[in-house]
């Protein structure tokens, strides 16, 4: 994908970049890139009881919703502008197996979360995370046997978990748990049962990142995982070929949009995907780049409309068409409000 003509070069007098920035008028003119609630996507966790919102200690100003609350928080969002929200689900510790069958189970907290949601607001998209990791007691995003996250037996529970999040109302499946040959198969599955109209979302290159610590205590699965890495199906930081190839297989597989994911740390993976695939392509902000701005705005250290509208303009300027966002909310408020 080519972003436009060689840049134009001048010399000290005659060229003055600060001409065009002297106004409000003229930077507006010359601006590259926007950014609107149309480009957020919020994730929301869910848990279980009744009317209920739990703060998230690691993510202050964060919460779990009870489903019985979801209609309300998504009306906010929806009010503001913000075209869809993923559902992330704190199951209750007594729910999580070995085998991760709770993820299947067409009552779980994530299908309530999706009907509470949908019942309400036919016209916003709901997302679903496809992985085990918030149904399976050894807290991966696969079964694990002998030691081993195994890649084809995981891949049937996940087809499993999509059709039971389809069935209860989910526009958008998006696999995070960076199995071989999940999107193929998450397809065909969604095919052979007649929702060939539902949407697939890869987490194309996820990351093995300490940047989802918060999250993981979010949806309470980081005691279940005991410290274990992630490594054996999640991304080699130091790598930025192979997400090309990683995404390049989930577009050839069907995937309709892909994602990267950390979000900051990770722009330079944006752009190569956007240049090189020119497809629908998302981050996600993750949860500890969520907690660094906070706390450190909380703190008194950082202006935090501020840098929350400059981070999010800096994944717009990597090229990306979206970003899943702790923000959305607040960024949608500001950008409203300006
Ligand atoms: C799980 C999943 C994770 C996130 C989204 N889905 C965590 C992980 O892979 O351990 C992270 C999101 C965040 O940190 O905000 N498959």
């Amino acid at each position: 994908m080519s972003r436009g003509p060689s840049t134009p070069v001048g010399v000290f007098p005659q060229t003055r970049m600060r001409r065009n920035r002297r106004w409000d008028w003229s930077r507006r003119l010359v601006r590259e890139n926007t950014l609107t609630p149309d480009d957020l996507i919020w994730p929301v966790f869910v848990c279980e009881g009744k009317d209920l919102s739990e703060n998230v200690p690691t993510m202050p100003g964060v919460v779990r919703y009870s489903s019985d609350r979801l209609p309300a928080a998504v009306a906010e969002a929806k009010s503001l502008g913000i075209p869809a929200v993923a559902i992330f689900p704190a199951t209750p510790s007594a729910a999580k197996t070995p085998g991760a069958e709770e993820s299947w189970n067409p009552n779980n907290l994530v299908c309530q979360a999706v009907r509470a949601i949908k019942d309400a607001h036919p016209d916003m998209g709901v997302m679903c995370d496809v992985a085990l990791d918030p149904f399976n007691s050894d807290g991966h995003d696969g079964i694990v046997r002998d030691g081993h996250v195994v890649n084809d037996e995981t891949l049937d529970a996940l087809c499993r978990q999509a059709l039971v999040q389809v069935e209860a109302g989910c526009d958008v499946i998006a696999p995070s748990d960076m199995m071989d040959g999940r999107i193929g198969a998450l397809r065909s599955a969604l095919d052979r049962n007649g929702h060939e109209q539902v949407l697939l979302m890869s987490y194309a290159a996820k990351y093995s990142s300490g940047f989802y610590g918060p999250f993981r205590d979010a949806i309470e699965s980081a005691g279940f995982l005991k410290g274990e890495s992630k490594d054996t199906y999640q991304m080699d930081p130091a790598n930025s070929d192979e997400a090309l190839r990683e995404v390049a297989l989930d577009i050839e597989e069907g995937a309709d949009m892909v994602m990267v994911k950390p979000g900051m740390p990770y722009l330079d993976i944006v752009y190569r995907v956007k240049e090189r695939f020119g497809v629908p392509t998302f981050a996600y902000n993750v949860s500890g780049e969520y907690a660094m701005l906070r706390i450190a705005a909380d703190s008194g250290a950082l202006d935090y409309n501020r840098v929350v509208l400059e981070s999010l303009m800096a994944f717009k300027r990597a090229g990306c068409n979206g970003v899943l966002t702790y923000f959305a909310v607040d960024a949608a408020r500001l950008l409203n409000d300006a």
